[in-house]
């Protein structure tokens, strides 16, 4: 059975106003880039409303680019614009490449510089279409400075929609504006698009003319604009992104019971924190974190990827990237916490500690200027400051395993391949290169000698 719903995002045209070098689905947005956050919503509203439709991007301008930064979204087909002709050229693009795109009960347009839109939005165009019967809908909002957009004319047979460069003055007056976005009725597609000619002002074959009196379709006027923002010079951009990061603020704060703090200088991507959380001036949580409740994410922290759980706390610049840190760990300042940092519960992280695809179990302190990698260690082991797993010999990595309950002196290094037991004992400034068997104690510095009086042989004097 096909879809009910076929997507197509236009993605073809040139952004030249931005002035990048990217096209401009590409353009840095958050922590991704526009294009990822006009499908964000797209594939919610498909996954919960259960009609797992397909997506499509109409490509154009470096198309490659494009291509290759999505490579690794499932199911996404691409059809490529010879020549950027307008929409309504765009929209032939995707029938004519997408095999699949004329057995879909409706279509969905977006566009790709529209990154604020949510999934309620998608959804109250297809209920509309449905509930009606219609035979397309498109969102539109009033705007204060309508210039640019194309006008939405009312009248008593229903309405259609002037672009700024065929407009009247009387019709450049109306406040109400074209989105961009439309809900269609697959069949109808059919019947019009290819009748559309590019007879007016621009040249340019209008998607818009699908929308005219006489026929089954209506504008569906939503009252917050925000929505439908559209990015086409990096102020924009800018904007979009503050109302993007105050949208999730407000969220976490109303919501959740999260305190944001200085939430201007804040960029957070996910909902998922957990109440009593608190979050600090310029800390950044990307969209694919979890945060567990009563979390202190102190000042200018950077955390992407990751769990952390109940009770934590992350003190100031600590940068964790795909790492798990459980209930009520500590962790920094300063402490870097690699892919595959897995710290266990009530575990002290300290400054200047780096941790890499090491498992570390309940307990455990690594306070100061320490490198774990590669690593297993047991329940409450305490690590001095200074320790270092030699994990790696040029060509290949290497385990160190260290007990629960042992004890490494500062300044220690373990060279991997090496198990030390449990309840072990290593002396400060000891090279660990042969494994210790369980209630051992390893030392392995050089003797000291001390020569009375010898001191000044040694010391320069400055002139
Ligand atoms: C379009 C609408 C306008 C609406 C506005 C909202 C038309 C004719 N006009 O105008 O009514 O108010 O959006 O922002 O549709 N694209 C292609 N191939 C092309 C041309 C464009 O893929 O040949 C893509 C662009 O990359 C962009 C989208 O289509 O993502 C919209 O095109 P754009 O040129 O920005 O249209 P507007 O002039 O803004
Ligand atoms: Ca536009």
């Amino acid at each position: 059975m096909s879809a009910k719903y076929g997507v197509v995002i236009l993605a073809g045209g040139m952004g030249t106003r931005l002035k990048l070098e990217v096209p401009k689905p590409l353009a840095p947005f958050m922590g991704k880039s526009l294009i990822n956050y006009v499908l964000k919503p797209v594939n919610n509203y498909l996954k919960n409303s259960k009609e797992f439709g397909k997506i499509a991007v109409v490509t154009g301008h470096k198309r490659e680019l494009l291509e290759d930064h999505l490579k690794s979204e499932n199911d996404l087909s691409f059809a490529f614009q010879e020549k950027q002709l307008g929409t309504a050229d765009a929209l032939k693009s995707y029938f004519d490449k997408c095999d699949y795109a004329f057995d879909c009960e409706y279509t969905i347009v977006l566009c790709a510089d529209t990154p604020l839109i949510e999934e309620h939005v998608i959804e109250k165009m297809c209920n509309l279409i449905s509930e009606e019967s219609l035979d397309g809908v498109a969102a539109t909002f009033k705007e204060e400075n309508p210039f640019g957009y194309g006008r939405i004319v009312r009248s008593d047979k229903g309405f259609r929609i002037v672009e700024q460069k065929d407009a009247s003055e009387e019709i450049q007056k109306i406040d109400e504006v074209n989105s961009g976005i439309y809900v269609l009725k697959t069949s109808y597609i059919k019947e019009h698009l290819y009748s559309i000619d590019s007879e007016n002002n621009s040249g340019e074959f209008y998607l818009t003319d699908l929308f005219k009196e006489g026929k089954a379709v209506k504008p569906l006027l939503f009252d917050d604009k925000s929505f439908f923002l559209g990015v086409n010079d990096l102020s924009q951009l800018a904007k979009a992104e503050e109302l993007y990061k105050e949208r999730i603020n407000k969220r976490l704060m109303l919501e959740r019971g999260v305190i944001v703090r200085a939430a201007s200088s804040v960029n957070i991507e996910t909902t998922e924190i957990g109440n009593g959380t608190i979050i600090n001036a310029l800390v950044s949580i990307d969209s694919d974190c979890k945060i567990g409740k009563n979390v202190v994410i102190e000042q200018g922290a950077v955390i992407k990827n990751s769990i952390i759980e109940d009770g934590v706390h992350v003190k100031a610049y600590s940068y964790i990237t795909d790492a798990h840190v459980r209930n009520s760990a500590a962790v920094g300042p300063f402490a870097h916490l690699r892919p595959g940092a897995d710290i266990g519960a009530e575990s002290k992280i300290g400054n200047f500690v780096e941790i890499k695809k090491s498992k570390l179990e309940k307990g455990v302190k690594v306070s100061h200027l320490s490198y774990v990698g590669d690593a297993e260690i047991g329940e409450e082991v305490n690590i001095g400051c200074g320790f270092i797993t030699c994990n790696y010999d040029g060509a290949s990595k290497h385990k160190t395993i260290i007990g629960k309950g042992s004890f490494i002196g500062s300044d220690s290094q373990t060279v991997a391949p090496v198990t030390i037991g449990e309840n072990c004992f290593v002396a400060s400034a000891s090279t660990v290169t042969h494994n210790m068997p369980d209630g051992s104690f390893a030392i392995s510095r050089g003797k000291q000698t001390t020569k009375e009086g010898m001191a000044h042989r040694f010391i320069k004097k400055k002139d």
